[in-house]
């Protein structure tokens, strides 16, 4: 592996091997997603429990500080909305020359597998690597699944990771699932980060699937809604940085939570 690649990796991903990535950049299909109106704002308390930035350039240009300490991953995939026909009709909205300009550590693209756009978006994803390859600049493949969020399950994540990690991406991002998670992770020849997915019930839930992914394989999380939707973000993102980084089990997690909410 080349220097440069290197050197980005090593900037997302800790010395431990794990990594908290912070996603901000649900507004490019979403809008402005409630307790995210304002991302420069929703993060300022959260950086410190996060080890890289997850946004597109529209938001890292007008909402972050350019001398933030945090790498930026920059989520290059876009070209639909929630009130669009199809979801997973993306393609790449950023050039390779806009993502040097932005001193990106890494970027995001999503694929759709099994949907309508299966082939384009996989195509984004290969078209993207060759770019980006030739730069040092790592890709992180976000295996999607648009609106049916419902209908996970390991054969599904397992296909959609393992096609991800054949087309380059140097990292797969995906969602947990209860049964069969550590074949997801053995399945896929790279390290595998866990999306959140919507707001769970209860912090306990968020804290069981993270330490459970962790246990099987997984190297760290790139989780949102469940952290700055919490009315409590910043006790959420303390415990779960503290599952990530210090070894700490789902129970003494929400200890942590409980005593940061104080
Ligand atoms: C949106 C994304 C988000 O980065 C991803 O879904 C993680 O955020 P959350 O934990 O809120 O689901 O890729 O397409």
């Amino acid at each position: 592996m080349d220097w440069g690649m290197k050197n980005r990796l090593s900037k997302l991903i800790a010395k431990d091997g794990h990594c908290f990535f912070m996603p901000i950049d649900h507004g490019y299909f979403q809008g402005p997603t409630n307790c995210l109106e304002e991302p420069g704002k929703t993060i300022v308390p959260l950086l410190k429990y996060c080890d890289a930035l997850f946004a597109t350039r529209g938001v890292v240009r007008s909402c972050i500080d350019a001398s933030v300490d945090k790498p930026v991953i920059l989520r290059v995939s876009g070209g639909t909305s929630m009130v669009g026909k199809d979801l997973a009709h993306e393609g790449i909205s950023t050039s390779i020359e806009e993502i040097l300009r932005l001193n990106a550590a890494a970027v995001g693209v999503s694929i759709f597998v099994g949907s309508d756009y299966e082939h384009e978006t996989l195509m984004n994803l290969s078209g993207l690597v060759n770019e980006c390859e030739r730069y040092g600049i790592p890709v992180m493949a976000v295996t999607a699944v648009g609106k049916e969020i419902g209908k996970m399950e390991p054969r599904y994540l397992a296909l959609a990771c393992r096609i991800a990690a054949e087309l380059g991406a140097r990292v797969v991002k995906t969602y947990w699932c209860q049964k069969d998670f550590d074949k997801v992770v053995r399945g896929c020849p790279v390290p595998v980060v866990m999306a959140g997915g919507p707001k769970c019930d209860t912090e306990k839930e968020v804290f069981d699937f993270v330490y459970d992914g962790m246990q099987n394989g997984a190297i760290g999380i790139n989780l949102g809604r469940n952290i700055w939707q919490n009315p409590h973000p910043v006790a959420v993102a303390k415990a779960l940085w503290a599952i990530v980084h210090e070894k700490k089990s789902s129970k003494e997690a929400f200890e942590i939570f409980n005593e940061a909410k104080k």
